[in-house]
This record gives C-alpha cells, sequence and structure tokens, in this order.
C-alpha cells in the first residue's frame, strides 16, 4: 500500500514526506541524496552556501539520483556593514567563551554576513531543483514567475495566516506552515516571531481554511503518527528536520545528534543570541548565560559571525556548550536510522496509524 496526495503526486514522490532544508550542516549532500532516493523530497537549506558550492552540490546529489531534490534559501535582506565601535558589546559578551576554548579574542565581523541573494537566486534558476523554498520572507513575483516557467515549484515558510495569505497573493505554488514546535529559525517575516508561535495543531487547520494553496506541516513531526495526523489536519505534505538530524548522513555534529537521541523530556527553548533572529534548539550553556546576561547582539546575521568560531571550536572539541543545537520540541523521539531506513519506517507508521484510526469505525 502507497500514500499519495495532490502535491506528492505532483512531485512524483512515493510518500508525503519532505526532509526539510536545514542551513549550516545538517542537510549535506549525502542526506539530500539519501532522502530523494528513497522516494521523499530531500532538500538542501542553502541559506550560507555560496552559488558556485549550491551548483556543485546539486551537480553531486544528480549524480547519485535522478528524484526530485528541493533547495531552500532565507530570502531575508542581510545588513550592511556594522560600524566596529557598535559591535563592542557583542563582542565582548562572547569573549570570556573564546578565551576558554583558546580562541583569539573576538574581532569586529564585516560584511556581506551572508552570500549575494540575488548570486543565489541566479544559481536556482541555472540549477533548476523541482522545488525552490524561502525563508524569513518572500520573494518577488517577477522571480517567483521566473522559477514557476523552468518548471520549479515555489513554495514559502509562514508562521501565521496573514504571512499564508500573502505567499497565496503573491503566486507561490504551496505554503509551509510551520508550528512553534519546529526546530532552528522559524520563517516569521510580516508579524513579530514572538506573536507567531502557534502550535502545528492549531497553525495547519487555520492556514489550510484560509488558503487555496496546498499546505506542508512543519513542526514536531517525528514518527508516522505524526504525519498521518498532519494529513488528517488537512496538510499534503509534511516536513521532517529534527528527526533527520541524527543521521549518519546529516552533517550535524556529532554531539549534536547524541544530545537529540539522549532528550527524554522537552528541553529546548527560544533563543537569538546565536544568529540575531529566535530559532528553538536544545538548551545549552551558551543560551542560558547568555539569556541571563541581557547581553547585545548584533543584527540577523551578523551576529551568526560573531558565534561562528565559537560554533565551529566547540563542535571540533565535541562539547556541546557553545554549539546552536537546533531541535523541535518533540526531540526525544528521535532515531539514529540511516535515512532511508528512518523514512521506511515513518512510511509503514504513517498507513498504521492510519489503519489503526480506520479500526475505530463501527457500525452502530
Ligand atoms: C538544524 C535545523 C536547521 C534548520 N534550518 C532551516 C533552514 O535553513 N531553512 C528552513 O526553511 N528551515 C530550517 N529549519 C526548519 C525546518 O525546515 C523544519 O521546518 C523544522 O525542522 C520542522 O520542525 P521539526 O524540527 O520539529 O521537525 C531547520 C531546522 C533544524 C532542526
Amino acid at each position: 500500500m502507497r500514500l499519495s496526495t495532490p502535491l506528492s503526486a505532483l512531485l512524483g514522490l512515493a510518500s508525503p514526506i519532505v526532509q526539510a532544508p536545514m542551513a549550516g550542516g545538517p542537510s549535506s549532500q549525502e542526506l539530500v541524496a539519501a532522502c530523494s532516493a528513497a522516494g521523499v523530497l530531500g532538500s538542501f537549506g542553502f541559506a550560507y552556501t555560496q552559488p558556485e558550492e549550491m551548483k556543485k552540490q546539486s551537480a553531486w546529489v544528480r549524480a547519485k539520483t535522478d528524484r526530485p531534490f528541493g533547495i531552500n534559501l532565507f530570502t531575508f535582506a542581510a545588513p550592511g556593514q556594522i560600524d566596529a565601535r557598535a559591535q563592542r558589546g557583542a563582542l565582548d559578551a562572547v569573549a570570556g567563551y573564546y578565551k576558554e576554548l583558546g580562541l583569539p579574542a573576538p574581532e569586529p565581523v564585516n560584511a556581506p554576513y551572508a552570500p549575494d541573494l540575488e548570486a543565489q537566486l541566479d544559481a536556482i534558476a541555472e540549477i533548476r531543483p523541482r522545488v525552490f523554498t524561502v525563508h524569513l520572507n518572500d520573494l518577488n513575483q517577477n522571480r517567483i514567475k521566473a522559477f514557476q516557467s523552468l518548471n520549479v515549484l515555489v513554495g514559502g515558510s509562514a508562521t501565521c495566516v496573514a504571512e499564508a495569505q500573502h505567499l497565496e497573493k503573491l503566486g507561490f505554488d504551496f505554503v509551509i506552515a510551520q508550528g512553534g514546535e519546529a526546530g532552528g529559525h522559524r520563517g516569521s517575516y510580516l508579524r513579530d516571531p514572538y506573536q507567531s508561535l502557534t502550535g502545528t495543531l492549531a497553525l495547519v487547520r487555520l492556514v489550510a481554511r484560509a488558503v487555496k494553496l496546498p499546505v506542508v506541516a512543519a513542526g514536531g513531526i517525528m514518527d508516522g503518527a505524526g504525519i498521518a495526523a498532519s494529513l488528517a489536519l488537512g496538510a499534503q505534505l509534511a516536513q521532517l528536520g529534527t528527526a533527520f538530524v541524527p543521521c549518519p548522513e546529516s552533517g550535524a555534529a556529532q554531539v549534536h545528534k547524541d544530545l537529540l537521541l539522549k532528550a527524554t523530556e522537552d528541553t529546548t527553548r527560544v533563543t537569538e543570541k546565536f544568529s540575531g533572529k529566535p530559532a528553538r534548539g536544545l538548551s545549552n550553556r551558551f543560551m542560558t548565560e547568555m539569556a541571563g546576561k541581557q547581553a547585545p547582539q548584533l543584527a540577523f546575521p551578523a551576529q551568526n559571525s560573531v558565534t561562528g568560531k565559537l560554533r565551529q571550536a566547540s563542535a571540533k572539541a565535541g562539547k556541546p556548550d557553545f554549539i546552536a543545537l537546533w531541535s523541535g520540541q518533540a526531540a526525544p523521539l528521535s532515531r539514529a536510522l540511516p535515512a532511508a531506513e528512518l523514512i521506511a519506517k515513518l512510511e509503514a507508521e504513517t498507513i498504521e496509524s492510519i489503519q489503526k484510526l480506520k479500526g475505530m469505525l463501527h457500525e452502530t
């Protein structure tokens, strides 16, 4: 028995499952290829990736599988150069941690703080992935139409009804309803992210009622029961991020994977101190101490540059204290399985969940 929805059929997927794009390492080319080859949509998080590298990794995936894959970018406009004096407080706030890890004192960080967005969008037009999604903002209509004319389906993250309706008005092909449970940065772009923490259960229903576009559910979905629930709520695909972080193919730090697998309770918190924008991760020393300090921070994603060396050194030392351990609230449901095995299980569990529900129906 196979599961399908109009959107999964359009994409030619064997399962209505999307491996979420995850910027900064976890969605490695190996993970994207393994997921797509297993019949779901593997997705790259290329927010911090230069155009040439985007093309290289996409070609690598195409050499491994002819199945469709997706690419995601942050369409948020990065700030220009921030004056060195204005950076002092943010640098001082992390200087002690640099010292503790044996790193030289942090220096002012220089723009550009992210790859050039227009060049990244040009690379998308060249790569032509089957799916392109935007995060943390919308996209202009000329770009949307140009991608669609290249047979690229265009989707965007929404964390409230107004954001989903705005994407629909612009001509997007589908919308990702990203609930407050979701790991990493959530895609809020019209409302204050802290006023847009609606849970997946409520958000998917609200968005499915408000727009005609196909809806993808994201946030807290880790197993077949979660996928079946998303479909029942009216979603056509379920996007799973945290569930794929512990896979051997994922590029996440080993200590990040280990902590997800050890989790027994939701210990996630939302912090802005790693990147300058709120994102959900397993609580660690950096998050709690920085929250307590009320330390200044730079605008997103310049703050990401401030913490970059710290995060890298911490991961290298196998120390979880200063790594951004992005995770959704359902982390304790994590499993250490190769992507293809995880996907086979997810599919079987989804079918089992739907059958179980059917079994609750009785003639009266
Ligand atoms: C490590 C990590 C990195 C993420 N990076 C991105 C990203 O670059 N772009 C994006 O649209 N979503 C990103 N997300 C969010 C996921 O796409 C997805 O919506 C979310 O993981 C779903 O919730 P879950 O973590 O509970 O499965 C990230 C999530 C995680 C866990």
